[in-house]
């Protein structure tokens, strides 16, 4: 079973002391599964791996459609000693450490689109969903859940996907191990939350952020629902905000979540 493997490499990797692996062969989404167990006072670095998701959630309420077999479907709790403002960026820091896993094992030229999603070939092979829990009545976080899904061996997608996303196997021509892939993005997540940690901001990791951005110093229209506009983007800030420099030079700052941002042709 391919968690075994996830719990071996950890070992090896020094990283079983954070996290402990749970595996499922049907859940209903691994973010409810780790939201459960929050509740029920679970320590940080649980993680959990569903074979399939019978109720896989995407980002802004969409459906993900989550098949046993071919993907990666995880996700982890966090107990953050931040305030809540600094947790929107842990999205990025999960983006950046799918990116990065995915050069280190295998050479792909995969790349971050802004400000979360990873892409190869300009389509997507992960998302990640972000949940974050407040200590009642306060401003604390009690804990946040990061969810993500990592198309890895999947050789087909359903007709209203094809055109934007992509697998490991099919960027690869072979297929990619799972555990693997997993074994090393926890790996890296973890040593990047801990630069995070350091500064409770992204300053430490801007510039491995910025070399991975597929939209960096390209033009990009930003989705403004008042009055869409076209820009250069110049990379992140700090706070993970996206830099967009307009044609009068003037430097916008695009929250994460607020708008979108596309390139001129297409998805990405
Ligand atoms: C997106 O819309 O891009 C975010 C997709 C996040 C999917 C992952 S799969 C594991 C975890 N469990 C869920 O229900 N969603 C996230």
């Amino acid at each position: 079973m391919w968690a075994d493997e996830v719990k071996k490499l950890l070992i090896e990797e020094h990283e079983d002391a954070f996290y402990s692996v749970a595996y499922y062969e049907t859940v209903d989404s691994t973010n409810e599964v780790v939201k459960r167990a929050a509740d029920a006072g679970a320590r940080e670095g649980l993680v959990v791996i569903g074979e399939e998701q019978t109720a896989g959630k995407g980002r802004l309420g969409r459906r993900w459609e989550s098949p046993k077999g071919e993907s990666i479907y995880f996700s982890f709790l966090l107990r953050p000693d931040f305030p809540a403002d600094h947790s929107a960026a842990l999205t990025l820091v999960m983006g950046l450490s799918v990116a990065q896993a995915v050069r280190e094992l295998y050479a792909l030229p995969v790349w971050i689109k802004w400000p979360n999603d990873v892409v190869i070939d300009g389509k997507k092979i992960c998302g990640i969903l972000t949940e974050a829990r407040l200590v009642s009545g306060e401003a604390d976080l009690d804990y946040v859940v990061i969810g993500t899904g990592i198309n890895v061996n999947n050789t087909s997608f359903a007709p209203e996907l094809r055109d934007r996303a992509t697998s490991l196997r099919i960027a690869l021509g072979q297929e990619a191990s799972r555990a693997r892939v997993l074994a090393v993005v926890l790996r890296l997540f973890h040593r990047n939350y801990e630069n995070y940690r350091q500064t409770f901001d992204l300053r430490g990791l801007i510039t491995d952020y910025n070399s991975l951005l597929v939209s960096l110093d390209k033009k990009v229209r930003v989705e403004d629902p008042k009055a869409p506009y076209i820009g250069i983007s110049r990379g992140i800030d700090s706070t993970g905000r996206l830099l967009v420099e307009r044609e009068d030079g003037s430097m916008c700052r695009v929250a994460t979540g607020e708008v979108s941002v596309r390139g001129l042709y297409g998805y990405v």
